[in-house]
């Protein structure tokens, strides 16, 4: 069985949500359960800082005065349940989603292990599209705890800055099929352009009937944590945010969307987000 290696760089972001998953896994009254974050974290050792996972950036009383600010101290506070809502989100959406679509394509898929814990129907394929390093972490990861997806799950390791839709029709993709996609933590880590090019590519391989979920937060809230002087390693690998309504430009790809912000799912799921994180947005969208 192959050693796990933790993925580097932008990889690693992966790992610090799969360590928020692991700790609401452990809570009573918890929105999911994932049986395998725990496995991810202690697989990947301790995250280390900086772009390529390199230099520990050290703790001055400034940078400790800073996380007593009160908007910073309720960032750090609420970041684990943020990660809660929005995994509850798109494991809701998926649910919903594969009912109508058999063809699921989960990019930036990370260490997202809903293809082994969702009970998705063994007629669904889903397609999950990452970096080559994290998708062999994953796997080396789950196959140590021998588990086997009850659909039929096909990894891409692939640079959705490629020409990942190339890859993804040769690993199978079906043209014709209504697709329910999903980009959870993503847009954030890609330029503008580089996002709106993802966007036409996902709908030019989108079938009618397909769906789309989405996270993605406003440009003034990525500059203002980006900015921050306690800008965890995923902030400082922050390259854009959305400077239009999310139901407008989507509108602009022909999807018609359903946008909230994360605080409104919280509510709904009975937490409360009040920090700048709750103003992430959450988007459900169907090709028009
Ligand atoms: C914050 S993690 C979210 C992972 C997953 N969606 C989840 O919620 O568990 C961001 C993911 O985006 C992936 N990613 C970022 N840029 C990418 C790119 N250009 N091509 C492929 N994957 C990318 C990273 O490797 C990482 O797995």
């Amino acid at each position: 069985m192959t050693q796990p290696v933790a993925p580097r760089g932008v990889g690693q972001t992966a790992v610090a949500v799969a360590k928020f998953r692991a700790m609401e896994s452990k809570r009573p009254n918890r929105l999911f359960h994932d049986p395998f974050a725990k496995h991810f974290v202690a697989a990947a050792g301790p995250i280390r800082r900086g772009p390529g996972g390199g230099k520990k950036k050290r703790s001055t009383w400034r940078t400790l005065l800073q996380l007593l600010r009160p908007a910073n101290y309720a960032h750090y506070r609420a970041m684990p349940h943020f990660i809660a809502v929005r995994t509850r989100f798109f494991d809701d959406f998926l649910r919903a989603a594969t009912t109508e679509c058999q063809q699921v394509v989960i990019l930036a898929a990370g260490l997202d292990t809903r293809a082994y814990r969702l009970d998705l129907p063994s007629d669904v394929r889903v397609f999950e599209i990452d970096l080559p390093e994290v998708l062999t972490f994953k796997e080396s990861v789950v196959a140590r705890q021998q588990a086997d997806a009850d659909c039929q799950r096909t990894a891409v390791p692939v640079d959705l800055r490629s020409d990942w839709p190339t890859a993804l029709v040769k690993a199978g993709f079906q043209l014709d099929q209504p697709t329910a996609w999903t980009a959870e933590g993503l847009l954030v880590y890609l330029s503008e352009s580089e996002c709106a090019q993802l966007l036409e590519r996902i709908s030019k391989l989108s079938a009618p009937g397909s769906r789309l979920a989405l996270g993605h937060q406003d440009r003034s809230t990525v500059q203002q944590q980006v900015s921050n002087p306690l800008a965890g390693a995923a902030q400082t690998l922050y390259r854009s945010g959305l400077s239009q309504d999310p139901v407008e430009w989507l509108a602009s790809y022909g999807w018609r969307a359903d946008a909230r912000r994360a605080a409104q799912y919280a509510r709904d799921y009975g937490r409360n987000l009040t920090a700048d994180v709750g103003s992430g947005w959450l988007v459900t969208a169907e090709r028009e």
